[in-house]
């Protein structure tokens, strides 16, 4: 996107749905949890920014018209590629597997480099939907390393998601990036939504090694130093953290609320109890009742100071309010 009459396209999250259309499990999900964020989202915005991307469940249920998801698995973003570009060979290909153990880890055993595209996210979602828990895991060599699931009947071509989801990758741009990135294309009154990993503190450890790197505390400084870089430049800026002490005193600048999460995908039953997580933003997000926003919230705060934000103007009548799938 790169003209100034394409910028001022918004999306407004009043029709955007609790229901995530997410068409991969994956760990770390927010789809359990996806009401509350789309609760505390702003309601316009330019464009839409996850680099966090993993399943993607915000970005299901919000809808934007625009897009620039990213992930640094290779793997991920190649699947929802295909997904965008090539869905109907990617559905005969994902028919051509079946359920059994034996075939599961003939796949898994596959080298994804030497597949096709289409194949490749086949494999990838054939695995994520037929591997223990939807555990996504890759060992040291990025080798994919879950074990067998034996789920009674997986839906591993779940054909009407697929094509669903197709269409919302529409106005999507997808890349494979590290999260920091998300610099060099969010301009002022875009919407960032980041969900990093956690890590550290046991029972937030959302437990898959999405990458065979990790994601270490150093990540976390990171994260904050491009959430303070995007709050100066005017973007909504929206982060899901663990509510450790630590948190709070880095965030304690921003608006802070905490919410209650259940774990499905966790290695022992034990981890699978309820976590308090944070949804931190940079300005005061509403609970919405009916999609409606009080006019105090339009605008990102910024070192306690409220900024104008271009949407302001936008709400003003300028708006072209896009929204799909509503
Ligand atoms: C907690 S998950 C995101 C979950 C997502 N919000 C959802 O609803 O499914 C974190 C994601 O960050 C990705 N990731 C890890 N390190 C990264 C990095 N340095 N840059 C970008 N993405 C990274 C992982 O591959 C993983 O998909």
């Amino acid at each position: 996107m790169s003209t100034r009459t394409q910028r001022e396209s918004t999306t407004t999250t009043a029709g955007a749905s609790r229901e995530t259309l997410a068409f991969l499990k994956w760990p770390g999900a927010k789809g359990r949890v996806v009401h509350h964020l789309l609760a505390r989202a702003p309601e316009r915005f330019g464009v839409y920014h996850e680099p966090f991307l993993g399943s993607g469940a915000l970005f299901f249920a919000l809808r934007p018209a625009e897009a620039r998801l990213s992930d640094l698995n290779a793997e991920l973003i190649n699947c929802y590629t295909v997904v965008q570009r090539e869905v109907d060979a990617l559905v005969r290909e994902l028919k051509r597997h079946p359920h059994t153990e034996r075939h599961y880890y003939t796949v898994r055993a596959q080298d994804r480099h030497l597949l096709s595209p289409v194949q490749a996210a086949a494999r990838t979602i054939f695995l994520n939907k037929t591997c223990f828990n939807g555990l996504y895991r890759v060992n040291k060599a990025g080798r994919f390393n879950a074990a067998f699931g034996d789920h009674r009947n997986p839906r591993i071509c779940d054909e009407q998601k697929l094509r669903t989801a197709a269409r919302l990758l529409t106005g999507a741009e997808l890349d494979v990036r590290p999260f920091e990135s998300v610099l060099e294309c969010a301009r002022r009154g875009d919407f960032v939504y980041l969900d990093p990993p956690y890590c550290g503190a046991a029972e937030h450890d959302t437990f898959g090694k999405y990458t065979p790197e990790g994601f270490r505390a150093v990540d976390h400084d990171k994260v904050l130093a491009v959430v303070r870089a995007l709050d100066r430049r005017g973007c909504w800026v929206m982060v899901s953290m663990p509510d450790t002490r630590a948190v709070r005193a880095a965030y304690s600048a921003y608006e802070v609320q905490g919410i209650t999460v259940r774990r499905l995908i966790a290695c022992k039953a034990s981890a699978r109890r309820p976590v308090r997580e944070l949804i931190v933003t940079n300005y005061r997000p509403c609970e919405r009742g009916q999609g409606q926003r009080d006019s105090e919230c339009s605008a990102p705060q910024h070192r306690g100071r409220r900024i104008e934000s271009p949407m302001r103007r936008l709400q003003c009548g300028q708006a072209s309010t896009r929204l799909q799938g509503s």
